[in-house]
């Protein structure tokens, strides 16, 4: 799998270094309200699961399930929500975990309708984050990483459902994304 990578940007190291940053400053500043994450499956699956063990409160998890990607290297801005039901989160101070930032569509779409289930507060957080410019403008209260706008996988984050359990994040070879399309 490795191999498939252009280069890799960040080792398993750089990662969890970074996640203990991230982690204190959430942990910081929650240490007064009951926080309630939101992953958005798959993509953040790994990056949840290292993240939440750094954070030493007590808190809630839930997650939403969507497709914006439809298994290829391009966003169509189409978003679907995969569950019938939103988790609970009335008057609760949630947190979004997503792997990725890149147009915006994804999370602007799940901001606004957990929105409509009022809670109390709403902040996102994000282990990387595209540099461009976003097709729907959506702020990261929290951002692992920034990165350049190149197709990426590893560490949660897929391309067309492969290297999910890379341990670092790299740039895919350009000739993969477009052999399959
Ligand atoms: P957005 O809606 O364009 O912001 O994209 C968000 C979703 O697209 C992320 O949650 C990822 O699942 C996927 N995505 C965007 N860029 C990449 C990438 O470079 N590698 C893998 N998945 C990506
Ligand atoms: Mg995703």
């Amino acid at each position: 799998m490795q191999a498939d990578l252009e280069r890799i940007l960040f080792d398993e190291t750089t990662i969890l270094r970074r996640l203990d940053e991230i982690a204190a400053q959430i942990s910081n500043d929650y240490r007064d309200r009951e926080l309630t994450v939101i992953a958005v499956l798959n993509g953040s699956l790994v990056f949840m699961s290292d993240l939440m063990r750094r954070i030493p409160l007590p808190l809630r998890l839930d997650c939403l399930s969507v497709v914006s990607y439809h298994g290829q290297a391009e966003t169509t801005g189409e978003v679907i929500f995969k569950q019938v039901a939103l988790p609970d989160v009335v008057d609760r101070h949630i947190l979004i975990l997503d792997d990725i930032l890149d147009s915006g569509h994804t999370l602007a779409a799940i901001r606004e309708k957990l929105e409509t289930a009022k809670p109390r507060s709403i902040r996102v957080c994000v282990l990387l984050q595209k540099r461009k410019e976003r097709a729907r403008p959506v702020d990261a209260d929290y951002v692992g990483f920034e990165i350049e706008d190149e197709f990426v996988v590893g560490y949660g984050l897929d391309f067309m459902e492969r290297y999910r359990n890379l341990p670092c994040i790299g740039v895919l070879r350009k000739e993969l994304i477009t052999q399959s399309n």
